[in-house]
């Protein structure tokens, strides 16, 4: 997957942006607060995802005008392809002339993988940040999930808000038995494509921990539901999770909150066996963060047969010398961008392109 040109209007602090990255490494430099991660954010727009820093869609065009208007044009492992995203009062998406439903049907067009220093949320933060990874990831890849996980979270929200009621009459409870019905169901296939892809993550992972560490230390990430051995088919974590939640409904009705299910599980991220949150140093939490996104980027690959664009948002000064230079060899034979305030020491490092970003303008420099 290459990115062939860009052109951004009205985004963020970019009036106009047009630029013709290379196909290796690409960086896009300059002082703080530029436009660098917004250039970054607007080509993610186009993998059909929303903002990797949770923006809406009104702060993303700039102050003082109505519509921001995007295109990208790429190349996959077949064809060419020109997108185009106008955001504004009436937001539009087309892909090769045609118009889309929404951003969403981008998803499955145009690949890429986003790493910033906020991902060390990944490691350091609560179960929240990790399920939204395992869930970003496996929409990206498989529409069903996002089909079965949005059918989870309403039946969730229903059941809760009858688990509220409950007092007001007996015959509510007939109602929960449905629920909790439709709850195992859509649970079990969340639970199932969850377990899965952990699995194939872990495996990719260790491999390219070892790399980075140079074999000194070893990483491990298992699904918080997953017990060791073959993995269950669905049927059977179905039957599970109605078990798990007919045990908990004393607790649900006291607690008026459904207390069991995929939306309180977790990843349980290891070096040399001991929790990466607990234990890690910063270093290690660090690379860890920087190893699931590239175990992610590996999965899209294989199970896609195109290789994601990699975004990097400042990562490079995080990391010392020797991983800057595994990182950038492991990203070998791909697009990449990556941002940072002085390229020398990148392309040190490497060959590649370099772009000045100053005030919301971009500026190629000759090689
Ligand atoms: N909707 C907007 N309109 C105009 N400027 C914006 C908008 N959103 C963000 N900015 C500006 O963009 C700049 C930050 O850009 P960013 O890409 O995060 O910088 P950096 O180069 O450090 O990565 C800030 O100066 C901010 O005020
Ligand atoms: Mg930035």
């Amino acid at each position: 997957m290459k990115i062939d040109s860009v052109t951004l209007q009205n985004y963020r602090n970019a009036e106009t942006v047009n630029f013709e990255p290379g196909e290796g490494v690409n960086v896009i430099y300059g002082a703080n607060a530029q436009g660098k991660t917004n250039i970054l954010e607007a080509m993610w727009l186009f993998t059909g995802c929303k903002s990797f820093r949770g923006a809406r869609d009104n702060e993303l065009i700039k102050f003082g005008s109505d519509t921001a208007k995007l295109s990208l044009a790429f190349t996959d492992s077949a064809r060419s392809h020109y997108a185009e995203l106008t955001l504004g009062a009436q937001k539009q998406a087309f892909l090769n002339g045609v118009a889309l439903e929404s951003q969403a049907e981008f998803i499955g067009r145009f690949y890429a993988v986003i790493f910033s220093p906020a991902h060390l949320a990944l490691i350091q933060d609560g179960p929240v940040f990790r399920r939204r990874f395992l869930d970003t990831a496996l929409c990206e890849l498989r529409p069903r999930y996002a089909e079965y996980l949005a059918r989870y979270r309403r039946t969730l929200v229903q059941r809760n808000a009858l688990l509220k009621d409950l007092y007001l009459s007996a015959e509510l409870y007939d109602v929960l038995d449905n629920y909790d019905d439709v709850l195992a169901r859509c649970a079990a296939a969340v639970v199932y494509e969850r377990i899965g892809y952990t699995r194939l993550l872990s495996e990719y992972c260790k491999e390219i921990y070892s790399g980075i560490s140079e074999d000194t230390e070893s990483f491990s990430v298992v699904y918080s539901r997953d017990a060791a051995g073959d993995r269950k088919p669905p049927e059977e974590l179905y039957r599970e999770e109605a078990e798990r939640l007919k045990a908990a409904r004393k607790n649900d009705v006291l607690f008026k909150t459904t207390t069991v299910g995929p939306h309180r599980d977790d990843l349980d991220i290891r070096l040399n066996g001991v929790s990466a949150r607990s234990y890690g140093s910063q270093g290690q939490q660090r690379s860890c963060a920087l190893v699931l996104k590239l175990g992610e980027s590996e999965i899209i690959k294989r199970a896609t047969g195109e290789t994601p664009v990699m975004l990097l948002d400042d990562v490079m000064s995080e990391l010392d010398e020797k991983r800057q230079d595994y990182v950038l060899n492991h990203i070998d034979n791909r697009q990449v961008f990556l941002t940072c305030c002085d390229p020398s020491q990148v392309l040190r490092l490497c060959k590649g392109r370099s772009f000045l970003v100053r005030n919301g303008t971009l500026k190629p420099e000759e090689p």
